[in-house]
């Protein structure tokens, strides 16, 4: 494994990538483990894939075990959080805050101690979400969304702690809000309008376009058997 520094060309200081056997780089090959996150807005489908995705995973790494987890919430601490975020309307720097508070306790109880103990690693959203969600969505500076990234994510190496790899379910948000008007009651964020989840989409996007080696971006307007179907194909190859 061949470390190289890419500073230069992230916009993110202090980050090292690996160069794993694929020649993809890596950030977290520091961790025998493997993380996944699942984003997107709501509606485009990523909780009908994720728990096939999981299983896929135990049949492939039969001997790994595979932790599927969520954002906001995965610990009982962010979980009581997240009953907050879904439902109170907050200033916004709230919850930006609230959001990462729970990121820094699911990171620290759930993610890093199953990624050092060499499992896999599924989260229903992670940081792209609150980019998306408080950046794009809401407006909240992007300064300061990087900064409680490299707070709450970065190690004391300097490393930052990010998803191996990121699936994205892209879909326009008109096309969304149908899908979910059929399915729920909504929740604080599904209740936005239209222009909102554009926005939010369009945040999902630059974060793709800024980590190419990261995400996978997903055509979310395809039906879930051929979205399956590139989902398997995904070569998911262990640091
Ligand atoms: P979601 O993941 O869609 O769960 P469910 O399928 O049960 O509705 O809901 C979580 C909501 O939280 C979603 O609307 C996006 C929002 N969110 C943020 O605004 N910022 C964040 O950092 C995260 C993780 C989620």
């Amino acid at each position: 494994m061949r470390l190289i520094d890419i500073n230069e060309k992230h916009p993110l200081k202090h980050i090292n990538y690996f160069l794993n056997s694929q020649h993809e780089y890596i950030m977290t090959a520091l961790y025998p483990g493997y993380f996944v996150s699942f984003e997107g807005i709501d509606g485009a489908g990523k909780s009908t894939h994720i728990p096939a995705f999981s299983q896929l995973m135990r049949e492939l790494h039969p001997s790994l075990e595979v932790v599927e987890t969520r954002e906001p919430g995965g610990t009982s601490l962010g979980e009581k959080l997240r009953s907050l975020l879904l439902d109170v309307p907050m200033n916004l720097e709230t919850e930006a805050l609230l959001m990462f508070a729970a990121r820094r306790e699911h990171i620290a109880q759930v993610i890093e101690p199953a990624l050092l103990a060499g499992k896999i690693v599924i989260s229903d959203r992670f940081t792209d979400a609150s980019f998306a969600y408080q950046g794009g969505g809401r407006g909240l500076n992007l300064d300061k969304l990087n900064a409680l990234e490299r707070w709450v994510q970065g190690r004391e190496d300097g490393v930052l702690l990010q998803p191996n790899l990121t699936i994205l379910f892209d879909l326009p948000g008109v096309v969304a809000q149908e899908r979910r008007s059929k399915v729920r009651a909504p929740d604080k964020f599904e209740k936005m309008d239209l222009a909102f989840f554009e926005k939010v989409r369009q945040e999902y996007l630059r974060r793709a376009k800024e980590d190419p080696q990261r995400f996978h971006v997903v055509d979310a307007t395809q039906t879930p058997e051929v979205i399956w179907q590139d989902l398997q194909s995904l070569n998911i190859s262990m640091p």
